[in-house]
């Protein structure tokens, strides 16, 4: 029986299947994402970067996933995405988030090895179930951006899997992120995973520690389920949700120029995630695990 987000994912990791993260900005887009996870029975990630932790309230979000796990019995876990500081993650934290992201891979290895460090003993301390995850490599380009240009990945931005490994024993993570020609938000150029270098980190971090694909937006399909059966567990998904969220907001607030009850005008805007999020759930085989 799982009861950790860490639990789901070495479930996730031995049956070869994704543990999907999706990022929210409010409670429109939480509820279409819920609408698809209870449909699929699947357990689910909702994440908050720094500014959506902001604009949302870390106590608000802690409140609202505690009422979706009562309301809909799925394990629902919620994590603190891309912060990038041990102050910050330890402030969600004392809110009750149950995982973060430290972001650090923009820093010098050593900085962001150290740090990380850090926030695994303190987070660890706190409560053994908090599942931790590090960066190390570093995405180019940032979510909720439609690139109308080409985007050419410097390979030095890429992780090294030796590297890798040493950061992971050194900073204890149950989670690591690595650059493996994923980007966040979507460019005109079509995103080529770079599998060799998936399996030789697979290969260099243990089996215990999950690997998280960032930037799940804009990668074809294809490429997506050779990633997973190479052994990504963990696929974050922003840019997409926020696509069909705005594209469906539009169109619904074109369509009834006079509506002004936003339960109304929300109606299609929260079935248009939930779409959105059921093809990802379908592509990560996570469903029916609940
Ligand atoms: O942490 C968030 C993600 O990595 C989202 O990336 O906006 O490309 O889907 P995306
Ligand atoms: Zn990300």
């Amino acid at each position: 029986m799982n009861e950790t987000l860490n639990d789901w994912l070495r479930q996730a990791a031995e049956e070869r299947w994704a543990v999907p993260h999706f990022n929210i900005s409010n409670f429109v887009q939480l509820k279409g994402v819920l609408a698809a996870c209870m449909e699929a029975h699947t357990p689910v990630m909702i994440g908050t970067s720094e500014g959506e932790a902001d604009f949302i309230g870390f106590r608000m979000a802690r409140h609202w996933i505690d009422a979706a796990e009562e309301e809909t019995g799925l394990a629902v876990f919620l994590n603190a995405d891309h912060f990038h500081s041990f102050e910050k993650v330890a402030a969600a934290l004392d809110a009750g988030y149950d995982s973060a992201l430290i972001d650090l891979s923009k820093k010098r290895v050593e900085d962001n090895s150290a740090e990380t460090r850090r926030v695994v003993d303190h987070a660890h301390a706190k409560d053994r179930a908090i599942s931790i995850e590090g960066e190390l490599g570093y995405l180019v380009t940032e979510s909720s951006k439609i690139y109308k240009e080409a985007v050419e990945i410097p390979p030095e931005s890429l992780t090294d899997p030796d590297a890798a490994r040493a950061f992971v024993e050194t900073t204890g993570v149950d989670r690591f992120a690595p650059a493996v020609g994923n980007l966040h938000g979507i460019a005109a150029n079509m995103p080529q995973l770079d599998f060799e270098r998936i399996a030789a980190i697979r290969a260099a971090v243990p089996a215990n520690v999950a690997l998280v694909l960032h930037g799940g937006s804009g990668i074809p399909d294809d490429q997506m389920r050779r990633a997973i059966e190479l052994g990504f567990n963990n696929i974050h998904v922003s840019t997409e949700i926020r696509v069909a969220y705005t594209d469906a907001l539009r169109a619904a607030l074109a369509a009834m120029p006079d509506e002004t009850t936003p339960y109304k005008f929300y109606k299609p805007v929260v079935e248009a995630v939930r779409i959105k999020a059921m093809e990802k759930l379908q592509l990560f085989g996570s469903i029916n695990r609940i």
